[in-house]
């Protein structure tokens, strides 16, 4: 490795491509934050128990909402769980490195505040080729929560990242947007059948061509033991309310108020304030759009947000879970 060339400004976080730099800093146990293809992740030495701890400390998150620890590749996934059920490993040759975490049991090298003293590790292989570089010069996983204050929107660009926790984080590794833009998809094996326990940038239907039908458990108020599934959650700081498309085409579009629309129409004629996640309709591209169209209002000048609800297939299911749960604060 170089030798650590990038002085940072006091109070200024610095934000580069620097792999080795990134590298550099995790290795003396500091926050770095990292691209993944989902959101940006708030990422330290996941063996090393004060740099979770500061993980926790910088998000303002509670210690009973465990963390996903990013390995380089399936094959290092056996240094830290104890077995890979058929199905897990089946879903994992698929579809990592990409938007999907597994749920196994964990080996005692997995610290407990890793996973909140639960048996199990959330563990997956992120798609985004800076951040792979950097798990392949380290000799350890990263421990990675979304680079959010606690229940606040993912980040889906370095910028959002610095805009909220640049003044707590060593160095940001800027990958540019997030190509999928929502949070991986988690799947648990503890029982004989599967079960998903967050949809994200997975779909259900990728995940039951490999492996058949799957349970799923999603909104449970507010039980940190069936976690990351808080009622209110990914919330902006202003109101959101969900309509039906028909609802809202129907309604007279306001200034004051910002508008969150899954496709453009003709029948839509509306201001800065109002927003298409797709053009046409393409559910990725509705999903990459959610989370920094879901800022520009918050930071807008509008009273209020109204989104529509989106068709319940494809990744349109997780980005109605998303919009459930910023609509439930
Ligand atoms: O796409 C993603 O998953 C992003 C990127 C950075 O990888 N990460 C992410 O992390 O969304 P976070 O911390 O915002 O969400 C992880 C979720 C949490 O809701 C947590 O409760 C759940 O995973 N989780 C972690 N470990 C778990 C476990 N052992 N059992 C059940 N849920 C777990
Ligand atoms: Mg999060």
């Amino acid at each position: 490795m170089t030798p650590y060339l990038c002085k940072k400004k006091s109070g200024v976080t610095n934000t580069g491509i620097n792999v080795e730099e990134a590298g550099l800093l995790l290795q003396r146990g500091k926050l770095v934050a990292i691209p993944t293809e989902t959101v940006y992740g708030l990422a330290a030495n996941a063996l090393d128990n004060q740099a979770v701890a500061n993980i926790f400390a910088a998000k303002n998150r509670p210690t009973f909402d465990p963390l996903i620890v990013h390995v380089k590749s399936l094959g290092a996934v056996a240094d830290y769980v104890t077995h890979i059920p058929d199905q897990a490993r089946q879903l994992a040759e698929a579809y990592w490195p990409g938007p999907l975490t597994l749920l196994l049991p964990k080996k005692p090298i997995i610290p407990d505040l890793v996973t909140s003293g639960l048996p199990t590790v959330a563990i997956r292989v992120p798609r985004h080729p800076l951040t792979i570089d950097l798990l392949h010069l380290l000799d350890f996983p990263l421990a990675a929560p979304s680079a959010n204050p606690f229940g606040y929107i993912s980040p889906t660009t370095a910028q959002h990242v610095e805009q909220q926790l640049g003044d707590k984080i060593s160095y940001i590794l800027d990958g540019g947007e997030c190509r999928v833009g929502i949070e991986s998809t988690i799947v648990s094996f503890n029982s004989k059948i599967p079960r998903v326990l967050r949809l994200g940038g997975l779909s259900l239907e990728d995940i039951e061509t490999v492996i058949g039908k799957v349970d799923m458990t999603l909104h449970s108020s507010s039980d940190p033991t069936a976690p990351g599934m808080l009622k209110s959650h990914y919330a902006p700081r202003k109101p959101l309310s969900l309509y039906k498309r028909e609802d809202l085409l129907k309604q007279k579009i306001k200034q004051d108020i910002g508008y969150l629309f899954y496709k453009e129409s003709t029948q839509i004629f509306c201001g800065i304030n109002c927003h298409f996640l797709s053009q046409d309709g393409d559910l990725n591209e509705a999903a990459q759009h959610l989370f920094g169209y879901l800022r520009l209002l918050d930071e807008s000048k509008v009273q209020e947000i109204r989104a529509e609800i989106l068709p319940e297939i494809g990744l349109g299911r997780a980005i109605n879970d998303r919009l459930r749960r910023a609509a439930a604060s």
